[in-house]
C-alpha cells in the first residue's frame, strides 16, 4: 500500500541551489559559463585558520560533541566581536553557535512560534524563509516592497499592509537586492514591532559585507528581537557550517534545549576554525574590498549592456535587476543567456514567487575578470537577442 509524505514537505525547490548545482555539472563537463548566480564568497578563510584548524585536528583526533550551544570560548568571543563592531553588549548565555544560520532560522521559528501562527515577509527574500516556514506549518503572508523603499520593508509600510502578523523577518543587507536598511529606520522597525507585540526576527547574514555606510544590529533597539548571523558571508566559511543565534535572556533554555535535540551539537573542528578567524578580520575587509570592486564593475557595465534597472547594492553581493523590458519568464530568460552567452544568474521567481518573472539575482563574488567579462557577454547577447527575447 503506498505510504504518505507530509503536506508539509511538498516545499517549492530552492532554484538558485538547482541552478548552483547545474551549473557545476556544466562547467565540469567542459562548457565556458560565467558564474554571477553563486551566492558564496570565492575565497576561501585565510591560511593562518587553515593551518589553525589542521594543528587542532592533529591535537584532538576524537573530535567529539561540545556544548549544544558551542563552545563557550567561542559564544564569548562573539559576544566580544558583537561590541566591538556595534557598541552592544551582549551575554554570551543569550548566544547559540548553529550550523550555519540555517539550523537557527528553525529553531528561532520553533522557540517563538506554534503551527498556525502568522510570519510577514518582505519579498523579494531569502527562498528558505517560506519554505522553512511552510515546513513549520506556520503561516506567510507577504509585504511586497519595491525601488521606491529601497526593497526594504519600513515602519510605515507595516502599517500601512493592513495585515496582522505574529512575527516579521528582515534581512539587511538583502539577499537579494543587496539594500539596507538605515539605521534609523531600523529603529522605527524594532519600535513598530515592540508596539504591536510582533516578533522580528533580523536576518544580518551579510553584515560585515557593506560598501557605503555598514549595517547595524537590530539588537541595539530591542530586546525582544531574535537575530541571525553566519560565518558563511563575510567570514567566507561557507562549507564549514557556522553560524550564530542570539536570543532574548528568557528565550536562551528554549534554544538550548531544541538544539540539544534537533542537532546535538554544532561542527567540532569549524567552530575551533571560527575562534581563530576573529584574528583575521583585515584580511576579511580585504575581501570585502574585492566585492565592492566588482561591484562599481558591474554597476558601471551592466546599464550599458542593457540592464538599466538595477538595485542600489549597497551591501552584500547582489544586484537585482529588473528585466521587465525583456521577459515576463525570469527562469526562460536565464536558461537562455547561460546557454546563448554562457553567463549565468538566479531567476528571481525563488526570492519573489508573485512578482519575480520580471526580475534576476546577479551576485558579483566572483573575479574581477569575470565581471568584465559577464557585462561583454551580456551586453552582446541583449543586443543580438532582445527583438526575439519581447517577441
Ligand atoms: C539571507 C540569508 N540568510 C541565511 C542564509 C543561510 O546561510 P547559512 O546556512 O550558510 O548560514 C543565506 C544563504 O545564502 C542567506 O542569503
Amino acid at each position: 500500500m503506498t505510504q504518505k509524505l507530509s503536506l508539509r514537505s511538498d516545499v517549492s525547490t530552492f532554484r538558485a541551489l538547482d541552478n548552483l548545482a547545474a551549473v557545476n555539472k556544466r562547467i565540469k563537463a567542459g562548457e565556458d559559463i560565467v558564474r554571477l548566480e553563486a551566492g558564496q564568497p570565492c575565497f576561501g578563510v585565510p591560511e593562518a585558520v587553515l593551518a589553525y584548524a589542521k594543528e587542532r585536528l592533529s591535537l584532538d583526533k576524537l573530535q567529539g560533541y561540545t556544548d549544544a550551544l558551542g563552545m563557550q570560548l567561542l559564544r564569548a568571543r562573539i559576544s566580544a566581536y558583537v561590541h566591538q563592531r556595534y557598541d552592544v553588549e551582549v551575554d554570551p548565555g543569550r548566544i547559540g553557535v548553529t550550523a550555519g544560520s540555517s539550523p537557527g532560522l528553525v529553531m528561532a521559528f520553533l522557540a517563538a512560534f506554534d503551527a498556525g501562527d502568522t510570519i510577514a515577509v518582505c519579498t523579494p527574500t531569502y527562498a528558505a524563509y517560506m519554505n522553512t516556514l511552510k515546513a513549520l506549518d506556520i503561516k506567510v503572508v507577504e509585504i511586497p516592497t519595491g525601488p521606491e523603499t529601497n526593497y526594504q520593508p519600513t515602519a510605515e509600510l507595516l502599517e500601512k499592509s493592513g495585515q496582522k502578523f505574529d512575527g516579521l523577518i528582515i534581512c539587511s543587507p538583502s539577499n537579494p537586492t543587496g539594500t539596507l536598511i538605515d539605521e534609523a529606520e531600523l529603529q522605527k522597525i524594532c519600535q513598530w514591532c515592540d508596539d504591536k507585540g510582533v516578533r522580528l526576527i533580523s536576518d544580518e547574514a551579510y553584515h560585515g559585507i557593506t560598501y557605503e555606510k555598514p549595517a547595524q544590529t537590530a539588537l541595539k533597539f530591542s530586546k525582544n528581537v531574535i537575530v541571525l548571523n553566519t560565518f558563511s558571508k563575510y567570514f567566507a566559511m561557507t562549507g564549514w557550517r557556522m553560524g550564530w543565534i542570539t536570543v532574548p535572556e528568557e528565550m536562551a533554555v528554549r534554544i538550548k534545549r531544541l538544539s540539544e535535540s534537533l542537532y546535538v551539537s554544532p561542527p567540532t573542528i569549524s567552530q575551533h576554525a571560527a575562534y581563530k578567524i576573529f584574528d583575521h578580520l583585515d584580511e576579511l575587509d580585504g575581501y570585502v574590498a574585492h566585492y565592492k570592486a566588482n561591484r562599481d564593475i558591474l554597476r558601471d557595465a551592466l546599464p550599458k549592456a542593457g540592464l538599466t534597472k538595477l538595485s542600489a547594492a549597497n551591501g552584500a553581493f547582489y544586484f537585482y535587476a529588473d528585466i521587465s523590458e525583456y521577459t515576463n519568464d525570469a527562469e526562460s530568460f536565464c536558461r537562455a543567456m547561460v546557454d546563448e552567452a554562457g553567463v549565468s544568474c538566479t531567476a528571481g521567481v525563488d526570492f519573489d514567487p508573485t512578482r519575480g518573472n520580471t526580475t534576476m539575482r546577479i551576485s558579483y563574488a566572483g573575479t574581477a575578470e569575470d565581471m568584465h567579462k559577464a557585462a561583454d557577454r551580456i551586453g552582446n547577447w541583449l543586443s543580438t537577442s532582445a527583438k526575439a527575447l519581447r517577441a
